[in-house]
């Protein structure tokens, strides 16, 4: 299978935030239109922080909008790794629905894993869409080398979200995660990466043209990817 990649470049990244944001708008608004709610998975980290001050500025029926964290780490509600933390500061003002995949309450990885896949099991599947970035390493969400490498590679394909131990532990999140498995990325109904920034372009370079066999995750999850995908850049 060859996955139908578009790249789109940008100046800088206040231009890719805006037209992210565009493009995610409008992916929520045709959900909305065509079922009465959206249900979307959004990147953690850094980079995509100015598209979603970006998108919250959108006119949207937020209360139909449901937003996931496409992963998140082992941290409690509020701490600054949190990728939900971060993501609701944006929209739950805006009256969208943004609903953790960790419980304060769960501290072994795997039992936190299986808690949000029970959590995505009660959303409308698939997603309308999900939004990854790329660690300078090649993970995407949270899948990473280690030993939960292959099965979220390659899990049961209802199965949407499990634990993950990075080996190594990124550096600058130095903790356990939970994930959106590789099955549930690839069956959204829309799937965008956002990056900045020459070395994370010649990572994703290098793993697309590696496919199925490579050493970075990204490369392995995009290679499985039916629908195109829109890969958005910045310096
Ligand atoms: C996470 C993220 C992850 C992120 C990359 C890039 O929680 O680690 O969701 O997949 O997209 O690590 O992060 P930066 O944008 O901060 O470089």
């Amino acid at each position: 299978m060859t996955t139908e990649i578009e790249w789109w470049d940008y100046d800088d990244a206040d231009e890719l935030a805006a037209a992210v944001a565009g493009d995610v708008q409008f992916i929520i608004e045709s959900a909305i239109d065509a079922r009465g709610a959206a249900v979307v998975a959004l990147a953690g980290g850094k980079t995509p922080l100015p598209i979603y001050e970006q998108l919250a500025k959108a006119k949207l029926d937020w209360k139909r909008v449901t937003i996931v964290p496409g992963d998140d780490r082992l941290v409690p509600l509020g701490d600054p790794l949190s990728n939900v933390t971060a993501i609701g500061k944006v929209f739950i003002p805006r009256g969208a629905r943004v609903i953790p995949l960790i419980s304060a309450t769960v501290a072994d990885y795997k039992a936190a894993g299986r808690a949000a896949d029970a959590i995505l099991q009660d959303l409308h599947w698939p997603l309308d869409l999900c939004l990854l970035g790329v660690g300078g390493d090649g993970h995407a969400a949270s899948i990473f080398p280690g030993p939960d490498f292959d099965e979220a590679l390659n899990g049961p394909k209802e199965r949407r979200a499990l634990g993950v131990m990075p080996d190594p532990l990124p550096p600058e999140a130095p903790v356990a995660r939970v994930s959106l498995s590789k099955a549930a990325i690839v069956s959204a109904r829309a799937l965008m990466i956002a990056i900045t920034g020459q070395a994370k372009r010649d990572v994703l370079e290098q793993a697309i043209e590696q496919g199925v066999s490579s050493q970075y995750p990204v490369g392995r999850i995009l290679a499985d990817v039916e629908l195109p995908v829109d890969i958005h850049w910045a310096a």
